[in-house]
């Protein structure tokens, strides 16, 4: 066991610690910088189809449900095409509209998710496209879809995810550049986005030398019974992914929420008693999540904001900063999410929980 952690106490750090390497495995031999695409393997003989398609649709639970999100805003801001995501519990029996001509996506980090089958098992009756986004090699997911891309993350133990994350993202941006490429995107532009996934594994190292200053933040935050997590655009995902983290292994109620909704409800939950983390990375709708922060500043909670590097702004407006490089808005998920995994790892740590293997979870989820 403790061969396996690699020195690390837990298999949650050990694979936090990892995506410098993951997320670079999971790119490795596919971009093709001369050309400005990616060259997936797995979905030879179907690029075609996919460029295509009327719709998208990506289905998948927990975590990768979240990696699904992210991915609807990059293929439909460079592919150009319509995507919907799904529940896979929920699509599944709702009696869903699938068309020969649309291709469905479904992301599982083990391939085995009961719900995510089953709902490819349906699509593929309805004779639509079936991709598999999956992280265990032969596993069942990957086995039933017609094509797909593995992620190459590497095995994942802990049961809350976190390279597995980070990788199908990377995996969901190479399908983007393939496609957008494939439709209007220029050779600059596609280089562009290859320079910037490059330059990924860098980042995240980065960010990870952060470790000591967030374990001291959460020290601050350990004993709190409630948390909301804000973000916008890219980064609302990421706000969910960020709360689904901190609930599932420190057992702390948290909430992710699209920013400017706030002021539609949660805004009532806010004074001094309660932490909200906002994701505020300089992205086209930085200005309107200042005016966010300004807004539960005036009601006294206590804000922790991610935000990029050079911002000096933020920082007189809040409790906490955390500061990640930026890149492009597309992949700045990728970047944001790490500090949000460590965060819940060491509050959770902090109050003495397991966090490799936390109460009601399993790995994989078999039942539906
Ligand atoms: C994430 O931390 C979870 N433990 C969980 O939400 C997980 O992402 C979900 O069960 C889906 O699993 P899969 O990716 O293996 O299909």
């Amino acid at each position: 066991d403790e061969i396996t952690k690699g020195g690390y106490p837990h298999y949650m750090l050990k694979e936090i610690m990892e995506q410098p390497d993951s997320i670079f495995n999971s790119m490795r031999g596919r971009l093709l910088y001369e050309e400005g695409i990616s060259k997936l393997g797995g979905l030879q003989g179907y690029e075609d189809r996919i460029v295509r398609s009327q719709r998208i649709i990506i289905s998948a639970c927990g975590t990768s449900w979240h990696a699904g999100l992210v991915g609807e805003y990059m293929l439909e801001e460079y592919a150009g095409i319509p995507v919907e995501v799904e529940y896979a519990s929920e699509f599944r029996y709702r009696h869903p509209i699938i068309r020969p001509e649309d291709t469905v996506i479904f992301i599982s980090q083990s391939g085995e998710t009961a719900d995510t089958l089953a709902s490819l098992k349906e699509a593929k009756k309805k004779g639509a496209l079936c991709l598999g986004v999956c992280n265990v090699v032969g596993s069942s997911i990957a086995r039933e879809s017609n094509a797909g891309v593995y992620i190459h993350a590497g095995p994942e133990i802990g049961v809350a995810s976190t390279k597995a994350f980070t990788s199908q993202l990377v995996v969901l941006s190479l399908i983007t550049l393939l496609l957008a490429r494939k439709k209007n995107l220029s050779l600059i532009e596609g280089q562009n986005i290859i320079r910037e996934m490059q330059s990924l594994p860098e980042k995240v190292k980065k960010i990870l030398e952060s470790n000591d200053q967030i374990e001291k933040i959460a020290d601050e935050y350990m004993s709190c019974r409630n948390f909301l997590y804000l973000g916008r655009g890219y980064n609302f995902p990421v706000a969910l992914e960020g709360a689904l983290k901190l609930k599932e292994i420190s057992y702390i109620h948290a909430e992710g929420y699209p920013a400017a909704e706030m002021k539609h409800g949660p805004i009532a939950l806010i004074d001094e008693n309660m932490p909200v983390v906002f994701i505020a990375t300089k992205d086209a709708v930085y200005d309107k999540v200042i005016s966010n922060i300004e807004e539960v500043k005036a009601r006294k909670g206590r804000i922790l904001a991610i935000v990029n590097e050079d911002d000096d702004y933020i920082e007189k407006l809040v409790d906490h900063v955390i500061r990640v490089p930026k890149t492009i808005n597309m992949l700045q998920p990728i970047l944001s999410v790490i500090p949000l995994q460590l965060l819940a790892y060491h509050v959770a740590v902090k109050r003495g929980l397991n966090v490799d293997q936390p109460r009601n979870l399993a790995k994989s989820v078999t039942v539906e």
